[in-house]
């Protein structure tokens, strides 16, 4: 299930000053505990998807990450800007847009962490759009993904959140998968994407290559 937001309806809630829930002490801790750089690794990369006005951003900007920091809206981009620290970029772009190659970081393997924070219920299609994320992760690159989850949701907000379901689904798609419970959301991390769709490959009969 997801909402149907446009870019312009982001646009005007942002440019109306307000924003949306402010990284709690919980997830600073876990992030911090599970994606701090080891020591001497500098200017590793790092892509927030759908940013807002960039708290996290910032916040990983402070652990020493150069970061991209993506969202569609233009008030949102705006405001994360003029906010930003040393060590953050923003751009104004649709992640669902189908190209994402503006964001493949030159001269690296690509990104060592993406994050994507209370935005994938929102994606029209979650599959697709992770798909083209994990292609800009490098080969030891992790996707962290915070999302409210509809157990510890009223249904009226069914809407921004996901389920076991659909998180069974997500993680379907990694070699690698951590889940973290930290109050109303969970935090997924995940590393390794699978190439080939799961469900199709064990089907498949000894020794037949699986194509798909
Ligand atoms: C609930 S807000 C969360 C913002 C921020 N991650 C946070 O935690 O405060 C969802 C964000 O997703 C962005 N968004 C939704 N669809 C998008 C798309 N197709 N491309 C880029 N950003 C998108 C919205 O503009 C909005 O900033």
């Amino acid at each position: 299930m997801s909402i149907s937001h446009t870019a312009q309806d982001w646009h005007a809630h942002y440019e109306s000053g307000r924003d949306f829930c402010p990284l709690t002490d919980t997830e600073k801790a876990i992030l911090s505990e599970q994606l701090s750089l080891p020591e001497g690794i500098q200017g590793a990369r790092a892509l927030e998807a759908a940013c807002g006005t960039g708290e996290l951003a910032r916040f990983l900007a402070a652990a020493g990450y150069q970061v991209d920091a993506v969202d569609w809206a233009r008030s949102a981009v705006e405001r994360a800007s003029a906010a930003s620290t040393d060590g953050v970029v923003c751009h104004q772009l649709d992640l669902t847009s189908g190209d994402l190659s503006s964001l493949a970081p030159a001269g690296t393997g690509g990104y060592r962490l993406i994050t994507m924070r209370r935005a994938l219920a929102h994606l029209p299609d979650r599959t697709r759009t992770i798909g083209e994320l994990a292609a800009l992760l490098d080969e030891n690159g992790v996707l962290c993904v915070i999302t409210p989850h509809a157990d510890r949701h009223p249904q009226e907000l069914r809407g921004i959140c996901l389920d076991d379901a659909e998180i069974a689904l997500l993680i379907d798609g990694w070699q690698h998968t951590e889940r973290i419970e930290a109050e109303g959301s969970t935090v997924l991390l995940l590393r390794g994407p699978r190439t080939e769709p799961v469900s199709y490959c064990e089907k498949r009969k000894p020794g037949q290559r699986c194509t798909r």
